[in-house]
């Protein structure tokens, strides 16, 4: 038996019918908030996520040769193509820009409960607001929506340039390994790492640092630093509004292009794999050719958000399966389609079977059956069954769409 590659899943009806629900509801607040859907190519070239991450991110994606010679990737995450795309449309928009995005990507990572090759995230970016402002609303839209969903989370909020201030003396190659081993939490490491540098005391202040609650405890640390004003006014937007968050000056995020303020969120009910979003600031269109334009925005990690709220059922319309003989066909196919016309879901049976075996078969399918037999197809009645109540009646096929709706 073919099986499916590692790393992926197969979807039956009733884990699409909760994902189109979640996702639904994620649409419904980012429209609310004036974020447009877009769709960019599922595969780039490759260049784009080298130009800034270096040939290492390849070992983390899938890329391919096509039969052009053409180097190409599948996309890691949706950022960079909807920056590139900014810069293609440039001209043309009225900055800001608010886009947001339902994308499958594809990493090639270790798969577990929760980290998968291919999943799905759920994007929204804001393009030209170089403001507290605008990294106040990317915040304020990302709680909302994560609210909507109905996941419990925590929410970590924080900012780059209390750390960078205390890596300033670091030369970039240690900088970025000492960032590395924070973004894993790996401590022991670091402390070995920082010792061999003879930077022991870097050690405990980057320790004080994350155990940081305010802005002020950071400053005693880190002394005055350049984005110390824009922090501030952004925790006062944050903190003049319904959110709950903490402050966690420890966020490093494992993408490299952010550049000031940083967010992660975190399912109360999830085991290793519980960051169920990620996002920031950072300054990416530069790279694509474009003017250099400050950006803000974050990824849901939707399959996580999906394991969070574990098995629900989502309301939905009811359905209708159209039992009939073979004498009766052309009235029952008559009468499926006045149903949908309706705007019920109607099936019938395809398969040639008996009334018995139409009822059994409807009883594990259907909220109604419609039964069509010699009298009713005469009459232009339908036998309709409510299958939970057990009740029924025979009715005109139009007054049964109103008694199912
Ligand atoms: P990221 O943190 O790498 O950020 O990914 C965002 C979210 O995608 C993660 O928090 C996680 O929930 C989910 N995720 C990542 N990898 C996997 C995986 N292998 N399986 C399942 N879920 C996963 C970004 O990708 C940035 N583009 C976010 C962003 C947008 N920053 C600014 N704008």
């Amino acid at each position: 038996m073919l099986q499916k590659p590692r790393g992926t899943r197969d979807f039956l009806p009733k884990e699409m019918e909760q994902r189109r629900d979640i996702e639904m509801r994620l649409r419904k607040v980012s429209g609310k908030w004036g974020y447009r859907e877009i769709c960019t190519p599922t595969f780039e070239n490759q260049e784009l996520y080298t130009v800034r991450s270096g040939e290492g991110i390849i070992k983390e994606m899938y890329t391919f040769e096509d039969k052009g010679g053409r180097m190409l990737a599948l996309r890691p995450e949706g950022t960079a193509a909807v920056l590139r795309m900014y810069v293609n449309e440039a001209k043309v928009l009225s900055k800001p820009v608010r886009w947001c995005y339902l994308s499958d990507c594809y990493r090639y990572e270790r798969p577990q409960k929760g980290r998968y090759r291919q999943f799905w995230q759920f994007g929204a970016e804001q393009i030209g607001a170089d403001t507290p402002e605008g990294e106040a609303e990317i915040i304020l839209l990302a709680y909302e929506m994560l609210k909507a969903t109905g996941v419990t989370f925590t929410l970590h909020i924080g900012h780059l340039a209390p750390m960078k201030h205390l890596l300033s003396d670091l030369p970039e190659d240690d900088k970025k390994a000492v960032m590395a081993l924070l973004d894993k939490k790996n401590f022991e490491d670091l402390k070995i790492y920082l010792e061999r540098l003879k930077k022991e005391e870097l050690y405990d202040s980057l320790k004080s640092l994350i155990e940081c609650e305010t802005i002020d405890e950071a400053l005693k640390i880190c002394g005055d630093m350049p984005g110390r004003e824009r922090m501030e006014d952004l925790i006062r937007i944050l903190d003049s509004q319904d959110i709950e968050y903490r402050l966690n000056l420890g966020i490093v995020r494992g993408l490299d292009y952010y550049t000031g303020m940083v967010f992660e969120g975190f399912a109360d009910n999830l085991g290793a794999e519980n960051q169920i979003i990620g996002g920031g600031s950072y300054r990416l269109a530069h790279l694509f050719g474009g003017e250099d334009v400050a950006s803000c925005g974050f990824g849901i990690g939707f399959d996580r958000i999906m394991v969070s709220l574990g098995d629900f059922t989502p309301k939905k319309a009811p359905c209708v399966a159209v039992v009939y003989t073979p004498e009766t066909a052309s009235y029952a196919f008559s009468a499926a389609k006045k149903f949908r016309e309706g705007g019920i879901t109607t099936e019938l049976n395809i398969l040639k079977k008996g009334i018995a075996a139409q009822m059994k078969h409807a009883a594990k399918t259907a909220d109604y059956v419609a039964v069509i037999g010699q009298r009713e197809a005469e009459a232009g009645t339908v036998t309709l069954k409510n299958m939970e109540s057990g009740e029924q009646k025979e009715i005109k096929a139009e007054d049964a769409i109103s008694e199912v709706r």
